[in-house]
């Protein structure tokens, strides 16, 4: 069984030195995990975290992805999923994990339609996007568990518009496919008018934890990843995550240190993978962490504003970007490096250059053994300046390894909730900016915050340089 693996020695003071955590440090810790310990079963038996079953309870979702899937597959040559957030991330790193880099440019026997993400409103980009894709050949797969996101909605009425007069009403149908809870929304009931094929996100499974649900498992089954391996990694995941004892149980080992490291002071959390196939994991670690976690509320109504700031970075290209602060900079942020012990493919640098010793040196080593040792050194180099960091490490990057590393990052954040005494799944923060937006939209409903805004300060011409 391929099984990942984390090393927290670096994390430890006997490493790192006086920022480093002692066992005091957990002493001072230990007595909220058995609460939260506790208060994680309660949640997954009450149905406030449906997306633990995810690994468990989809046989039938699975079966009708596989068969639509396989008959879409070969109709369309494009795949444009329209989504935001966690109706975007998690698609995009399991794509950038278990495809080919290059997966777009392969010939079409090796790969699927070509599949683009939307998540964005920016102009250009959308326009560009029509530039290089035939819209008659495209299935777009639009996913809003709201079904009320403007930005993905808009999306839709372009693209609902667009499809209608280049293939017709009728066959336009066909070639949306929606992602979207079963009940609220527009878009359920937009799919249901229409007659789209739908798949249904479940109730308690929110926008950030929904990656194991349809909005991940149908991307990567039409663009042919192995979704059973995916669950089967996170099912065995979940196993390991039901052990009580924080340190027998990796996603709670993992959320305990980022505590006990955020109690210390160091509230900054560098998730930075050794692998290009694990870059855009990181991009979706930073929303679960930072939605998650960043609150003004504690349980207890308390005014608190806590929460870890994730940062992403890449090793090696970041050696050459970020690790001098890392290294020299305060002791605010922790390294969480992502390793893997063997690489799909290597390339062997040829023997040349002798001459040169201050690169010669480099002749007879292979790329993968360079990347590895380059991890090796700078995790080395972090904890020598005294600065915490710690490594998860992936024996290769596979179906089930990549689902074992998301499910215990899913599971860890609620147990950091758990520790910090918040609620990791909500995100009343993002209300104002969106109501704004409604108001300055014309949204009905919304003449009052329109008023608000009206009625903001003006800006003052001495803080404008222009
Ligand atoms: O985690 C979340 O809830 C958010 O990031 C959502 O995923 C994001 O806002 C998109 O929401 P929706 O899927 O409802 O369109």
């Amino acid at each position: 069984m391929m099984k990942l693996r984390l090393d927290y020695n670096n994390m430890m003071e006997e490493f790192v030195g006086e920022y480093g955590l002692s066992k005091k440090d957990f002493e001072k810790i230990a007595p909220k995990f058995a609460p939260a310990a506790a208060a994680m079963k309660e949640k997954r038996a009450n149905g406030a975290m449906d997306w633990r079953d995810l690994p468990h309870n989809q046989n039938e979702v699975v079966k009708d992805i596989l068969d639509y899937a396989a008959k879409i597959r070969d109709e369309v040559e494009y795949f444009v999923l329209l989504g935001i957030g966690g109706s975007a991330l998690g698609p995009m790193a399991v794509h950038q994990a278990l495809q080919h880099p290059f997966y777009n440019d392969l010939p079409r026997g090796k790969r699927g339609p070509k599949f683009y993400i939307a998540d964005n409103v920016d102009p250009e980009r959308l326009t560009y996007l029509f530039q290089v894709v035939d819209i008659s050949k495209c299935l777009f797969n639009v996913v809003s568990k709201s079904g009320a996101t403007s930005e993905t909605m808009s999306q839709l009425m372009i693209v609902k518009k667009m499809l209608e007069s280049a293939i017709g009403k009728e066959k336009a149908k066909e070639r949306i496919v929606a992602t979207t809870d079963a009940k609220v929304g527009n878009l359920i009931k937009i799919a249901a008018d229409e007659g789209y094929k739908t798949f249904i996100i479940p109730t308690g499974v929110g926008g950030r934890f929904s990656l194991l649900s349809p909005v991940g498992l149908l991307p990567a089954a039409i663009c042919g990843i192995d979704i059973k391996g995916l669950l089967e990694g996170a099912a065995f995941m979940d196993e390991l995550c039901n052990e009580d004892e924080v340190f027998e149980n990796p996603a709670y080992a993992y959320a305990a240190l980022n505590y006990a490291a955020l109690c210390k002071g160091a509230n900054i959390c560098v998730m930075m993978p050794y692998a290009d196939k694990l870059k855009y994991i990181s991009d979706w670690y930073v929303q679960l962490w930072a939605e998650s976690l960043g609150k003004k509320y504690d349980n207890d109504g308390n005014v608190v504003n806590v929460g870890p700031t994730p940062i992403k970075a890449l090793g090696a290209t970041d050696q050459h970007a970020q690790v001098q602060l890392f290294a020299e900079g305060p002791f605010d942020k922790f390294v969480v490096f992502v390793g893997v012990d063997k690489f799909h493919e290597d390339i062997e640098i040829p023997k040349i250059f002798g001459d040169m010793p201050n690169i010669g040196f480099l002749g007879g080593h292979t790329h993968g053994a360079l990347l590895k040792t380059e991890q090796m050194a700078t995790e080395f180099a972090i904890m020598k300046s005294g600065k915490m960091n710690m490594t998860i490490t992936l024996p290769e990057v596979n179906a089930h390894t990549l689902g074992q590393l998301l499910y215990m990052f899913e599971v860890a954040t609620g147990f950091m909730g758990e520790l910090m005494n918040i609620n990791a799944f909500d995100q009343p923060g993002v209300e104002e900016g969106k109501n704004a937006t409604y108001a300055m939209m014309g949204h009905p409903g919304y003449e009052e915050k329109k008023k608000e805004l009206d009625g903001a300060p003006d800006k003052k011409k001495e803080y404008m340089i222009d």
